[in-house]
């Protein structure tokens, strides 16, 4: 298997070309699978407070025996902590349920714009990382207004912002201000989960050209648009075939015909930032 690239985050520190979801694996078969993503190499675990599993995901680290400094580990404050005490609270909470003593990338889960807090909670993520809890900080399911006023607030630009994004929604529009801002975009649900085109012509055409999974083509349109797919699979077999991305390119002509699977809205769940609780 060809070796995973890396990208260069705006504060420098890097970060895989692809990771791992860990939403929604929990106890012992949760962790099982985690250990089993870590021992297929996969080197970025995407967790968050409201997946109630990192306790699982540091264990799994730790049985890995893998060194603490080759693995990114990644989590997010929910809606309900983003007050500036609260948001400083919660990161030291999720360390001691990680059994870490820093974070590699901390998010900001959703903006919550009807509590409008999330500027506290970005302030309160500047002085973690000053204080060197946590190494990168960035955001998730930010709109180009919440990531505008976060920057303005406080000068600091996040080294990612985390969103749905996945061939039925492909969100051009924030991967072109992501791209003018130094921002890396970071892919959820890059297979489109329930509703991932496996078995679109596009995809199976393309597939069957490259000699690779359905599956896997989805995920190279990732990496080939400059978005960190972060694909959740409990199966040994999956996870090993999600990460075998790197030993095939497809054509622009192939890009486009993925990309064209784009819906007018193509949400997987209504999850609009500007309406969306999650609390
Ligand atoms: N920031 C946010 O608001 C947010 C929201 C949602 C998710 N996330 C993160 O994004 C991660 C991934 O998103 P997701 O789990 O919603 O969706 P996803 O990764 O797009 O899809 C996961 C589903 O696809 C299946 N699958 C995985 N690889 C496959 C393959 N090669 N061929 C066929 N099926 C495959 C999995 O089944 P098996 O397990 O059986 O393989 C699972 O049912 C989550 O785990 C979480 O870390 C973040």
């Amino acid at each position: 298997m060809a070796e995973i690239p890396t990208y260069v985050l705006n504060d420098g520190h890097v970060l895989p070309a692809v990771g791992f979801g860990t939403y929604p694996l929990r106890g012992e078969d949760g962790t099982a699978a985690i250990l089993s993503a870590l021992e297929s190499g996969y080197r970025l675990l995407d967790t968050a407070v409201n997946y109630d599993n990192e306790s699982e995901v540091g264990e799994a680290l730790r049985r890995s025996g893998l060194p603490r400094d080759e693995v990114v580990v990644a989590s997010k404050i929910p809606g309900r902590h983003h007050a500036y005490d609260d948001a400083i609270t919660s990161v030291h909470a999720s360390l001691e349920r990680l059994g870490l003593d820093h974070l590699d990338l901390q998010l900001i889960h959703w903006p919550n714009p009807s509590r409008d807090l999330y500027v506290e909670a970005w302030r309160a993520l500047v002085q973690l990382q000053k204080d060197g809890l946590v190494r990168s900080i960035g955001v998730s399911n930010f709109t180009e207004a919440h990531l505008r006023r976060i920057i303005e607030d406080s000068g600091v630009t996040p080294a990612v912002n985390q969103v749905e994004l996945h061939p039925r929604f492909p969100q051009a529009r924030m991967r072109a201000l992501h791209e003018r801002l130094g921002i890396r975009t970071e892919a959820w649900s890059p297979m489109g989960k329930r509703r991932a085109p496996l078995e679109e012509a596009s995809v199976m055409q393309a597939a069957e050209a490259h000699g690779v999974t359905t599956g896997q083509v989805i995920l190279r349109w990732h990496v080939q648009l400059g978005s960190l797919p972060i694909p959740k699979s409990a199966d040994s077999g999956r996870q090993a075939e999600n990460l075998d991305i790197f030993g095939f390119e497809l054509s622009s002509d192939e890009m486009d015909a993925v990309s064209a699977l784009a819906e007018d809205d193509g949400r997987l769940f209504g999850g609009d930032p500007e309406t969306h609780e999650e609390l």
